[in-house]
C-alpha cells in the first residue's frame, strides 16, 4: 500500500510524542472528576473496576485510533477518507471523522470554561482570598462566580487564547514545545502536591478511602461509570488520539507507548486523589461532595492548612496546566484539518478558536442570565456535557471500532501494529468482539434504554 507523509511534520522523537499525548490525556478528568467518582464508588473496588475497562476498551480503541491516524496521515477525515480508498470501502466513512471534529470543538467550548474557574481559583488562593473562609462561604463564592458573566468570559478569553496560540505553531513548534515543559512540571507539581497532602492531612484515612475496596458499591451502574470514565480520560472517540497519531514516526511501537500513556494517565490521576483526600479528611471536610470537590471543598481545606494558599495555588496550576495540553489536543484535529483543505494554519487555529470561544459564551451565559433557560431539560452545559460525553464520544468510539476491526483487512493493521502474533490475535479479538460491545452499553445507558 502506499505509504502516506503528514503535511504537519512529525513528532521529533518518541518521547516527544510520549509528552504530547500523556498531555493530551492528563486533563480535567483525572484532576477534578476521578477523585470523585472513585471515592463516591467503592474506592478500590473502582479502581479495579475501571483498570478493567482501560485494558478491555481503554488500550485497544488507543491503539486503533493510533492506528488510523498513523495509517492515514491526516486529521481525522482526512484519515478515514485515506483509509477507506486504501481498503476499497466506502468514503463516507470521513464522516466520522467530520463528527469526531465536530465533537472535539464542542467539548473545547465548556472545558475552556472550567479552565477558566481553575484560573480565578488560582489567582484568589494565591491572593489569600479562601484563607479561613468556611465550606459555606467558599460556596458563596464559587456561586457569585458564576453569577459574573464578564468575570468568566475574561479567564474564558485568557485559556482560549492560550491554547490557539500554542495551536498556531504547529506541531513540532508548538505542541511539542509546550509539552515538554509543562508536562513534566505537571507530574512534579502532582507529586509535591500529594506528599505536602501526606505530611499536612490525614494520608491513612484517604488510602483507605480511596483503595480500600468495597465490592458492595459496585453494580451495573458503576460499571458503566467507569466505562464511560475510561473514554474521557483517555481522550478517545474524540478524533485527538487520530490526530496525534498521524504526526507518529514509523518506528514507534504503538503498543508500547499506548501502555506508558494508560499508565502515566492513570498516576495522574491517583497522584491527584492522594493531593486532594488527606486535606479533606484533616479539615473533617464532606469528601462525597462529587463535582463540587475541588471547587468548594477543597478551597476550604487549603484555607485551613499550613502555606495552604501557596499549595492551593499550585493545585490549581496544575489544574489549569492539564487542562491547558489537553485543550490543545481538543483544537489541534479542527485546525489540521482545515490546514489540509488549503488554510494556513495561523488562520485556521484562529478561524477555530474564535468559534469555540463564542460556543463558550452560551456556557458562560448558561450559568446565569441563562440559568433559566433549559433545553430538554438541561442547561447549555448540561446539555454539551451529555451530548458530547455520552453520545457523540460512544457513536464516534464505536465507528472508530467497528472500521478498524472489520472494514480494514488484517494484513494492513498487521504491518502498522508489528505485533507478535498471539498478540495481534488477541488485540484484533477483544476490538472486534469486547470493545463495541462495552461501548453499545454505555450508548444505551446514555440513552436511557437500559438502566444500570
Ligand atoms: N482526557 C482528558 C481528561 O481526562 C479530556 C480530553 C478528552 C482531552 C478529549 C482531550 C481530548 O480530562
Ligand atoms: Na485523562
Amino acid at each position: 500500500m502506499r505509504r502516506l507523509k503528514s503535511i504537519h511534520g512529525e513528532w521529533s522523537s518518541r518521547g516527544a510524542f510520549f509528552l504530547a499525548a500523556t498531555g493530551a490525556v492528563v486533563g480535567l478528568g483525572n484532576i477534578w472528576k476521578y477523585p470523585y467518582i472513585a471515592g463516591q464508588n467503592g474506592g478500590g473496588a473502582f479502581l479495579l473496576l475501571y483498570l478493567l475497562c482501560l485494558l478491555l476498551v481503554g488500550m485497544p480503541l488507543r491503539m486503533a485510533e493510533l492506528l488510523l491516524g498513523r495509517r492515514g496521515r491526516g486529521s481525522p477525515p482526512t484519515a478515514f477518507h485515506e483509509l477507506a480508498v486504501d481498503e476499497g470501502r466506502w468514503r463516507a466513512w470521513a464522516a466520522v471523522g467530520v463528527f469526531a471534529v465536530v465533537a472535539s470543538l464542542l467539548i473545547l467550548s465548556f472545558y475552556s470554561v472550567i479552565a477558566g474557574w481553575g484560573l480565578d481559583y488560582m489567582w484568589m488562593s494565591a491572593v489569600g482570598s479562601y484563607r479561613g473562609q468556611s465550606e459555606s462561604a467558599i460556596q458563596g463564592v464559587f456561586s457569585a462566580l458564576n453569577d459574573e458573566p464578564w468575570r468568566l468570559l475574561m479567564w474564558h478569553t485568557l485559556f482560549m487564547g492560550m491554547t490557539t496560540a500554542v495551536v498556531s505553531r504547529g506541531v513540532q513548534r508548538g505542541l511539542e514545545r509546550v509539552a515538554r515543559v509543562f508536562v513534566p512540571v505537571l507530574f512534579i507539581l502532582l507529586a509535591v502536591l500529594g506528599l505536602y497532602a501526606a505530611v499536612e492531612g490525614n494520608i491513612v484515612k484517604a488510602v483507605h478511602y480511596l483503595f480500600t475496596p468495597d465490592f458492595a458499591a459496585l453494580n451495573g451502574k458503576v460499571v458503566l461509570i467507569a466505562l464511560g470514565h475510561a473514554f474521557f480520560t483517555l481522550s478517545l472517540g474524540m478524533g485527538t488520539m487520530m490526530a496525534y497519531g498521524a504526526y507518529l514516526p514509523e518506528d514507534v511501537s504503538i503498543l508500547r507507548v499506548s501502555v506508558w500513556i494508560v499508565l502515566a494517565d492513570t498516576l495522574a490521576a491517583l497522584l491527584s486523589g492522594i493531593a486532594i483526600y488527606p486535606l479533606v479528611f484533616a479539615g473533617n471536610l464532606p469528601a462525597m461532595q462529587g463535582p463540587g470537590l475541588i471547587f468548594t471543598v477543597l478551597p476550604t481545606a487549603y484555607g485551613h492548612a499550613k502555606y495552604g494558599d501557596a499549595f492551593g495555588a499550585l493545585f490549581y496550576m496544575a489544574l489549569v496546566l492539564a487542562a491547558w495540553t489537553s485543550a490543545i489536543a481538543l483544537l489541534e484535529p479542527g485546525v489540521a484539518w482545515l490546514v489540509e483543505r488549503g488554510m494556513a494554519r495561523a488562520k485556521a487555529a484562529m478561524v477555530l478558536g474564535s468559534v469555540v470561544w463564542f460556543l463558550g459564551l452560551m456556557t458562560i451565559l448558561s450559568f446565569n442570565i441563562w440559568s433559566g433557560v433549559l433545553i430538554l431539560g438541561h442547561s447549555w452545559f448540561g446539555l454539551l456535557d451529555m451530548l458530547t460525553g455520552n453520545l457523540m464520544l460512544p457513536v464516534i468510539g464505536l465507528l472508530i471500532v467497528v472500521f478498524v476491526g472489520w472494514m480494514v483487512a488484517e494484513r494492513s493493521l498487521r504491518q502498522e501494529l508489528q505485533f507478535r502474533r498471539g498478540v495481534f490475535r488477541i488485540w484484533l479479538s477483544v476490538l472486534r468482539y469486547v470493545t463495541p460491545v462495552a461501548m453499545l452499553l454505555v450508548l444505551l445507558n446514555a440513552l436511557g434504554l437500559i438502566r444500570g
